[in-house]
């Protein structure tokens, strides 16, 4: 048997090709392991962030590929097609973290109701989320459009949430706006949705590009829209915090320099515009720091107890995600041309900001 797999040169993310990895036998997978054929997953700029920050935070390990190339993780469904688990039978639909591939073997380990977890060597020692799979068969919640609205913004709306909650707890560091750049990405506007709807007094400015501006407005959820040419036209003398999706080092410093001590938070939470620089020069105001979920999902386990964080996202969840059907079109992508193409134009920065792409290798 084999796996169609997609990869990309890791110090070239522009360099991509698919290669045919073997497969075990069915009936010579090892014992506990599962065969797990990958039906569809959702692919986002934030896919792009994984392989830029593929062995920094040890994204390419999870997936190995041949030397100096790497699969970039996706959030997605899969089907176990052969289990050597007993716990766990032919036919049942998972929801996780997948290669770029058509299949996917398992060691599967923790198999409770509700999900379990892949015990592989090359797995561990990551945040427990990369290696955890909820079993959602017959789950009518991840299931048609539903079920891509969860694979296509669920993870990203975990850290539209967690920043929510950390500012509010802050009280803002005394801000009464945030500016959130890339105000169009699908982390920045659940963020925006949530601070619009829950943080009453706290003014929303979404930093976008031009072509992306209509968009942005047509979410609802800013209170102003600026293009990053206007970023500085804002009034420089009241508190401001920043979440910055876009990482461009040249529009932190410009933002640092216009609101100095002004500039009460500065968070870094993504790279989308690939121009980070690795040395930054001291800026006015606020140190940037990089927002680091995991931290703050521990401290709100401890403090608000079990399924404390979970039950409290389900409800953020609950309201945000009939909002998305005004906002964001699933696009069907099936075969290896369809996913070269959108991977290519996600890299590029072509993929219009209300299309969320569902891709599949499986044929
Ligand atoms: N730290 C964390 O734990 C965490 C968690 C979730 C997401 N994130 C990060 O948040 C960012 C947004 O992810 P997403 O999946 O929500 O993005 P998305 O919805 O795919 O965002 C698309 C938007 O990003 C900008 N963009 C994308 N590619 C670009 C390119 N090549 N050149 C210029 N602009 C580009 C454009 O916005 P504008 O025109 O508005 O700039 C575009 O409309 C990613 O960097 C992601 O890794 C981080």
């Amino acid at each position: 048997m084999k796996s169609t797999d997609f990869i990309v040169a890791r110090n070239d993310l522009r360099q991509c090709k698919f290669i045919e990895t073997r497969l075990p036998e069915p009936a010579a997978l090892p014992d506990e392991a599962l065969l797990i054929k990958i039906d569809r997953f959702a692919f986002t700029a934030n896919n792009i962030t994984y392989a830029q920050l593929g062995d920094q935070v040890k994204y390419w390990q999870l997936f190995p590929a041949p030397e100096n190339f790497g699969n970039i993780p996706v959030w997605g469904f899969g089907e176990v097609t052969a289990s050597r688990h007993p716990g766990v039978e032919i036919g049942e639909r998972l929801f996780g973290y997948f290669p770029m591939a058509t299949h996917l073997v398992i060691e599967a380990a923790s198999v409770s109701k509700r999900g379990l977890r892949d015990a592989a060597a090359h797995r561990q020692g990551v945040a427990a989320v990369y290696n955890a799979y909820a079993r959602v068969s017959g789950d009518a919640a991840f299931a048609g459009r539903e079920g891509d609205c969860q694979a296509l913004l669920r993870p990203l709306f975990m850290l539209s949430f967690l920043v929510d909650d950390f500012l509010s707890e802050n009280d803002f560091y005394g801000a009464r706006s945030v500016m959130l750049s890339s105000a169009s990405s699908k982390t920045a506007f659940g963020l925006a949705h949530l601070l619009h709807t829950q943080r009453k007094g706290i003014r929303v400015i979404g930093l976008t590009s031009a072509i992306n501006v209509d968009f942005v407005r047509s979410l609802g959820c800013y209170d102003e829209v600026l293009t990053y040419d206007r970023a500085t036209s804002l009034p420089s003398d009241s508190p401001v915090a920043f979440v910055d999706m876009a990482g461009s080092s040249e529009l932190r410093a410009r933002l640092h320099r216009h609101f100095g001590e002004q500039m009460k938070y500065s968070g870094r939470v993504g790279l989308t515009h690939r121009s980070a620089s690795p040395d930054e020069p001291e800026l006015p105001g606020a140190k940037p720091v990089w927002f680091f979920a995991p931290d703050q999902i521990r401290k709100r386990a401890r403090e608000w107890g079990p399924g404390g964080v979970d039950a409290r996202f389900g409800a953020a969840w609950s309201a945000f995600a009939p909002t998305l059907a005004k906002r964001l079109t699933v696009v069907e992508g099936r075969g290896a041309s369809a996913v070269k193409q959108v991977y290519l134009d996600t890299l590029n920065g072509h993929i219009p900001p209300e299309q969320g792409h569902m891709l599949s290798l499986a044929e």
